[in-house]
């Protein structure tokens, strides 16, 4: 419907009707204004599959939803590094939302992996704010491909569950702007989702759903979001300070309270109806955008669904270790080990839980070939039980190879709470130990949502990690084990050796309901690389049946202006002997900057395909934020003239090739300066050195102080030129003997802020 036919819809509305659209009509549904014929809408978890309820409701999994089709988690799609197959992904979601007559899915959820601890890192991408928010585009271009919109999820800084609805997380603005904001600002910028859901949590003391500056100054203003904000499910503490805000609906209905206090605060001149008419008219934009182009005849075919959910599964599977155990024959007898071969963990808990129409294990996937079975442990149990550990033994010994599926039960992490360490449980532990001890030939497959430690891996050659893959994820462990898919998934996060590595470590939950992110920038790799510190496993790593070499490594210039792109290209070869995927990732490093920054940061990545033998040139274009980091002190994305390193890998720590371009700012940035200001600080500024320099000349007369010789050897010209840069101006005067004056200090204070 045109804006302008809403509009005056909007305006026959009573102001407790336009009150009453701001908040739910129950748990999912909007409500309908019958007598204008605006009809009420429903809303539905998500994001992996459908998590439709009928009957009764609640939005943290526990009651039946409809039987539906569970993707692979975003724990696992961000691995695959594939936009294409992410944007598959949200198509299938869009058509069995028109089946089933959803106005909105609920995700993606893109907040920023700050921790391995956090319940709910499995619905989360990535550590890095780049890649979670080049595939939270991609899944929302998807999904509303299909007429049916996205609620991008959870804005903002939602990175731990614990008191996620009372905590406050503290985050200077840069480390917003740089990591915690742009999956959001690339998903507004690129997809355009229809809403946006704000988090539970304060940020810098505002709670997100009363946040102007978040909901509107940074979201609408800069980025030009044109959808409406919808409240995460009791988000809302002051609704009146919401409205004002820019949080239009609130989720789920309040019971009429929360309209009332609309409706009393516009009749007491406590809110202006403009802000409540605005909020109604964006939600009965999107309303009407799904009304117009819904089509319930759209048919969803869940069998498809399955069979799309195991082959996307085996595009994010990432193959961690491998001493050329793997691929297995098929030919040969092998122990599958461990209750995940049965009943594979495959999806976390909570909202986002889905009721699936089926699922398919790797055991039931590899019926035909020579498997024997042994439970191994029971997943409800953290004890290791010796009967089923010895028949795991035995099993693994009369097999040529033991496959133990192991991972983190449901209860170890989940939305609602967070983790208390990075271990597995001690059964799964002592099991796998057990097994390699009987048998060498040992592999493990991981099925958890976040970093696990791994105190057996130097005792198994090789170790899958599988994720929480969706129902089918047993089709495609199966193919990826036997060869008949090849691994080509890559870490969306860093694997520490130990929880204590972890950046955000001292802090992370915070005290109280302060959490302050004191790590700031440097979360994920950012900090294991610029502390060149041992990891598990580094961001990006991922291995596969094949080799690939990456050459020529070339950039369309050597020195640009931050207002062009550069163009860099690379060739990458296929020399090994299967067919398979490479992720070229591409970083950027400031050389040398005022700010303190990253070694490197993920500025591109491209998935390709390559035979046996064949060579493909893959083409990146970066712009300006590829260089820019978020300058305070301008309020904007800044490039500092300078040299960057431009590399070429295929893990943040297997850069295959590197190249440097000079990139020129063209940024005029005009600094206030003071009597206080340094003389270093002014120096540096090419718009006010020479007049600096010009000052002091006619001040000193190009004399300098004479010093004892025995001083003079002390005085190195570093240490002069130090001493001189970091001092304010008025020390020209406090140093000069009464040479120089207050009256001159003032003068070139005037002359440099001219
Ligand atoms: C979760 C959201 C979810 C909502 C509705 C909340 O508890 O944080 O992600 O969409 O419930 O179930």
């Amino acid at each position: 419907m045109e804006i302008e036919k809403i509009r005056e819809l909007v305006s026959k509305m009573t102001l407790e009707e336009k009150a009453g659209l701001c908040s739910g009509k129950d748990f999912w549904h909007t409500k309908a204004v019958e007598r204008l014929g605006i009809p009420s809408v429903m809303v539905s978890d998500g994001p992996h599959g459908l998590r439709k309820q009928d009957d009764k409701a609640d939005h943290l999994g526990v009651n039946e939803s409809i039987k539906a089709v569970c993707m692979p988690a975003a724990c696992a799609t961000a691995a695959s590094f594939d936009r294409e197959l992410v944007k598959t992904v949200g198509e299938a979601i869009g058509k069995s939302c028109q089946h089933e007559k959803l106005c909105v899915v609920l995700g993606p959820a893109v907040n920023i992996k700050r921790s391995p601890l956090c319940g709910r890192n499995f619905e989360y991408f990535s550590e890095d704010p780049y890649l979670a928010g080049e595939i939270a585009a991609a899944y929302i271009n998807g999904v509303q491909s299909q007429n049916v919109g996205t609620s991008i999820k959870h804005f903002a800084a939602n990175s731990q569950e614990h008191r996620r609805l009372s905590s406050s997380s503290n985050v200077d603005e840069r480390t917003l702007r740089e990591i915690y904001f742009p999956a959001f600002e690339t998903a507004v910028k690129k997809a355009r989702p229809w809403t946006v859901m704000c988090s539970y949590n304060r940020v810098n003391g505002t709670y997100a759903s009363e946040n102007r500056w978040l909901l509107t100054e940074v979201l609408r203003d800069c980025w030009g979001f044109d959808g409406y904000v919808m409240s995460d499910w009791g988000a809302v503490s002051d609704r009146v300070e919401g409205i004002k805000a820019g949080l239009d609906l609130e989720m789920p209905s309040s019971g009429g309270i929360n309209d009332r206090r609309i409706v009393e605060a516009v009749r007491s001149g406590r809110l202006d109806e403009k802000l409540v008419d605005l909020a109604a008219e964006r939600i009965l934009n999107i309303s009407f955008r799904y009304l117009e182009n819904a089509k319930p005849e759209t048919p969803w075919d869940k069998e498809a669904d399955h069979l799309l959910s195991a082959s996307v599964a085996e595009e994010c599977m990432v193959l961690l270790k491998n001493n050329g155990l793997l691929p297995l024959s098929k030919g040969d007898d092998i122990a599958f080990i461990g209750e995940f071969a049965e009943k594979p963990r495959f999806q976390g808990g909570g909202s986002s839980h889905i009721n699936c129409f089926k699922t398919t294990s790797a055991l039931e996937a590899a019926k035909g070939l020579k498997i024997t079975y042994a439970r191994g442990y029971s997943v409800s149990e953290d004890k290791a039980d010796e009967s089923m550990i010895a028949e795991a033994v035995n099993a693994a010994k009369k097999a040529k190879v033991a496959v133990v599926f192991a991972g983190l039960p449901d209860s170890y992490e989940s939305e609602g709470y967070d983790r208390r360490n990075m271990k597995m449980p001690e059964c799964q532990n002592r099991l796998i130990e057990a097994v390699a001890a009987a048998n060498p030939n040992t592999v493990v497959v991981l099925h958890n949502g976040s970093p696990i430690e791994m105190p057996w891996l130097d005792k198994v050659p090789a170790v899958l990690e599988a994720y929480l893959g969706g129902q089918a994820v047993g089709i495609a462990t199966v193919r990826i084990l036997f060869g008949d898919a090849n691994p080509s998934g890559h870490l969306a996060e860093t694997f520490p050796k130990r929880l204590e590595d972890n950046p955000s470590y001292l802090f992370y939950g915070g005290e109280g309901n302060e959490a302050d992110y004191r790590e700031g920038i440097f979360v994920g790799y950012r900090y294991y690389d610029k502390k060149d510190a041992e990891v598990l496993f580094p961001f990006g790593h991922g291995l596969s049946y094949t080799e690939f070499e990456v050459s020529d490594l070339r950039l369309s210039s050597g020195e640009i202006s931050d207002t062009d792109t550069l163009c860099v290209t690379a060739k990458v070869k296929n020399v090994g002997k299967r067919a398979g995927k490479a992720v070229l990732q591409l970083y950027v490093g400031d050389r040398k900057s005022s700010m303190i920054r990253p070694v490197r940061e993920l500025k591109g990545f491209e998935k390709v395909y390559l035979e046996p033998s064949q060579e493909k040139t893959v083409e990146f274009t970066l712009d300006k934020r590829a260089f820019a980091f978020w300058s305070v002190e301008i309020g904007d994305w800044l490039v500092e003239t300078g040299d960057f390193t431009v590399e070429v890998g295929l893990s943040s720590r297997d850069i295959r090739a590197s190249g440097e371009v000079r990139v020129n700012s063209t940024a005029k940035i005009k600094r206030h300066y003071t009597a206080d200001s340094t003389i270093g600080d002014i120096l540096s500024d090419p718009n006010v050195a020479g007049r600096l320099k010009a000052a002091m000349a006619k001040l000193r007369r190009g004399e300098k102080p004479k010093a004892s010789d025995e001083a003079s050897e002390a005085i190195t010209d570093e240490m002069d030129s130090a001493m001189e840069n970091y001092m304010p101006l008025r020390g020209m005067m406090q140093f000069s003997g009464g040479a120089v004056t207050d009256g001159d200090i003032d003068e070139i204070v005037k002359i440099l802020n001219k």
